[in-house]
């Protein structure tokens, strides 16, 4: 009788969903190419097609950007049953289509919604739909949602959150989850069991060192997101990133600007989705941007973010605690003029109460690695003198054997 009334009850509780993600997923921080900071809604799918065709072809692909993200904007409308289906003119051809060209070519796909009624550009968003949108992304073959939250009006963003994830799981294909709420509510503070990467800033802006006012919203240079990290690295870790929003890489900032986004976000453990046009970038971007040594310390096992260990005038300095026992070492020059350091390795031992990992350069002496340069430069048994350009890094990688 009690087996007979608890399977009546199981087969009778309908709403019990599991609210947790697919594990395993984002072990590292994901890397990929997002459509919005380039092309914004002016998206089709040759330009998608031809992204991934050039993804593979400049190398990116073997450097590790995996996922080709489509973003806002490629949404048609809902048939009577509440399908969501692409734009019939930009998408002819359907997602489907889409996402079996971009496996052919050992990519992923990433699709975009929105937790509201609408997206940020107006689109249909998922809200009352959440089941129905995750079961069409499994079947189209989507592996990564970035799920907004523009026009969620007194939602609750845990709940909206847990609800997203709880239908991808029920869709039952693995689909990493990028939660883009801007930071509004905390998401560090409760996104871990949810999602595996979460916004903890409003949109970023194409320049180094400002901030974008657009009346009743506000986007921010590369400086301005950097600053807004304080705080949150105890709360990234294997499967589970802070979001400083995608790389403006390539799109206008000069070489030096570029590099130093680009080796911050590494610094930062910080997912690295390129947002410019790989169809036809110069040969210093992609230099930038496959930088395979840089790219080791953002992808390093370990899965510590990076912390701000000192401020002198213009210059910081960071630290990043990496497998092995070695550390990536980056000095940031936030100023518009050159700036000279001197740093002695041996003045203090550092220890990283987080990772428990200690720099000591007086038991130890390490080998130091340029990896802007690519060349080798010395150890730590002698102190560091160095010029660094004006918003501009210098990045080593000290190795401990
Ligand atoms: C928000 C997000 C952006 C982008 C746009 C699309 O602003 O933060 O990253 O997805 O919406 O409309």
């Amino acid at each position: 009788m009690l087996s007979l009334v608890s399977s009546a009850f199981a087969q009778g509780n309908n709403y019990a969903q599991n609210y947790h993600k697919f594990d395993g997923l984002a072990l590292t921080p994901p890397m990929g190419w997002n459509s919005w900071n380039k092309f914004a809604c002016d998206i089709d799918e040759k330009i998608i097609r031809e992204v991934a065709d050039a993804i593979v072809s400049s190398g990116m692909r073997d450097a590790g950007y995996t996922y080709i993200n489509i973003d806002d904007c490629w949404h048609g409308q809902r048939d009577s049953l509440g399908f969501i289906h692409a734009d019939p003119v930009k998408f002819p051809s359907g997602i489907k289509a889409l996402a079996d060209y971009i496996h052919s070519k050992g990519l992923k796909i990433g699709i975009y919604s929105d937790a509201g009624s609408q997206t940020c550009g107006g689109r249909p968003g998922s809200r009352g739909y959440e089941f129905q949108d995750a079961l069409t992304y499994a079947n189209w073959g989507i592996d990564y949602l970035k799920y907004d939250w523009c026009n969620t009006e007194s939602l609750n963003a845990e709940g909206a959150y847990k609800t997203i994830t709880a239908a991808l799981r029920k869709a039952g294909r693995p689909i990493v989850l990028s939660i883009c709420e801007w930071g509004d509510n905390k998401p560090w503070e409760w996104a871990e069991p949810i999602g595996h990467l979460w916004r903890t800033t409003g949109d970023i802006y194409n320049c180094f060192d400002c901030i974008k006012d657009h009346g009743t919203w506000k986007a921010f240079g590369v400086l301005a997101i950097l600053d807004m990290q304080d705080g949150l690295r105890k709360y990234a870790g294997k499967g589970h990133w802070n979001d400083p929003d995608m790389l403006e890489v390539g799109n206008g900032m000069p070489q030096n600007e570029d590099r130093a986004h680009f080796a911050m976000w590494c610094m930062l453990a910080a997912p690295l989705i390129a947002g410019n046009d790989p169809r036809q970038m110069s040969k210093e971007t992609l230099q930038i941007l496959t930088n395979k040594e840089v790219i080791a310390v953002n992808q390093d096992t370990l899965g510590i973010q990076g912390f701000k260990y000192a401020t002198k005038d213009s210059v910081e300095t960071w630290l990043k605690p990496l497998a092995g026992g070695d550390w990536a070492v980056c000095f940031l020059n936030r100023a518009k003029t050159p700036a000279s350091i001197q740093f002695d390795w041996q003045e203090k031992t550092i220890f990283d109460e987080l990772s428990q990992r200690e720099l000591n350069a007086k038991d130890h002496t390490y080998q130091l690695k340029n990896l802007w340069t690519g060349k080798k430069s010395g150890s730590t048994a002698k102190p560091l003198r160095a010029n660094i350009p004006a918003h501009d890094v210098l990045m080593f990688r000290l190795s401990a054997k």
